[in-house]
């Protein structure tokens, strides 16, 4: 069952996406060469004390991370490490997430780490896009299978290929909530989308083909071949007024990252 949040509820998880949205865009000017993603970590434990909230992927089905950390081919749920050092040209994925008062907020973005290849910029763009035309197919009325379309549309006509073993996902009480939001469907297809509706909309990008393999870990999600990967996240609420981007500033305009 999709559950709907009243406009309070939509608040609260407005109020847990501030958190996240704040963590990832100071991360975001800590990125450097040199810096261990583990550093990264340790900032997102620190920010979540001071802000009153409880790092949500911490523990889950014992992930031993508050913040994932995927370097280049790696596509999700890189485990932060002091061993891992950031180098220059690396791109890097860090996905967050937080329970306030009970309701969850989730995000993720890709960054360049000091100067990189254009083909990654290109790829990190395309990702960007792509995640903006998902997150405008969330209106009243629309299908969940506009949503995947679009993101799956976008990412291969620019050439690139979708993850299927990753999905977005429902998000308020519980990080996971239905419905799956997969980033491959038909236009017109799945079930309507509500007022009060909130998904966790994020496209995982491959540069090569989809395919994907778990590291030893456990965790750390690859590229079969190798090829580059990308991943941009936002909690997004269903409204009359259009799409409610809950993991940025109520305010903010222009490009969603
Ligand atoms: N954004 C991811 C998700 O929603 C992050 C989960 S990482 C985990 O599934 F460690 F918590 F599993
Ligand atoms: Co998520």
């Amino acid at each position: 069952m999709v559950i709907c949040k009243s406009p309070a509820e939509l608040e609260k998880m407005h109020r847990a996406g501030l958190i996240v949205w704040g963590a990832l865009e100071k991360m975001r000017e800590m990125v450097r060469p040199g810096l261990s993603t583990k550093e990264l970590d340790q900032f997102a434990e620190k920010y979540c004390a001071e802000h009153k909230a409880r790092p949500a992927f911490k523990g889950y089905r014992g992930y031993p991370g508050s913040v994932c950390t995927s370097i280049n081919k790696e596509v999700v749920h890189g485990i932060p490490s002091p061993s891992r050092k950031l180098r220059e040209g690396d791109i890097l994925s860090m996905d967050f997430g937080v329970e306030v008062e009970g309701y969850y907020g989730d995000a993720a973005l890709t960054v360049p780490v000091g100067k990189i290849a254009p083909e990654r910029e290109k790829l990190l763009r395309v990702t960007r896009e792509t995640l903006e035309r998902a997150i405008d197919k969330v209106r009243p009325g629309n299908r969940l299978g506009d949503v995947s379309s679009a993101v799956q549309e976008w990412v291969e006509k620019n050439g690139y290929s979708v993850v299927r073993e990753f999905v977005g996902h429902g998000i308020g009480t519980k990080m996971h909530e239905e419905p799956q939001v997969p980033n491959y469907g038909s236009a017109g297809h799945g079930p309507r989308l509500q007022e009060g509706m909130v998904l966790a909309i994020e496209p995982m990008v491959n540069s090569g083909s989809p395919e994907v393999r778990l590291l030893d870990d456990e965790w750390t999600a690859v590229t079969a071949d190798g090829s580059d990967s990308a991943h941009f996240e936002h909690t997004v609420a269903v409204t009359n007024n259009g799409p409610w981007i809950l993991t940025r500033p109520r305010e903010a305009t222009g490009p969603v990252w």
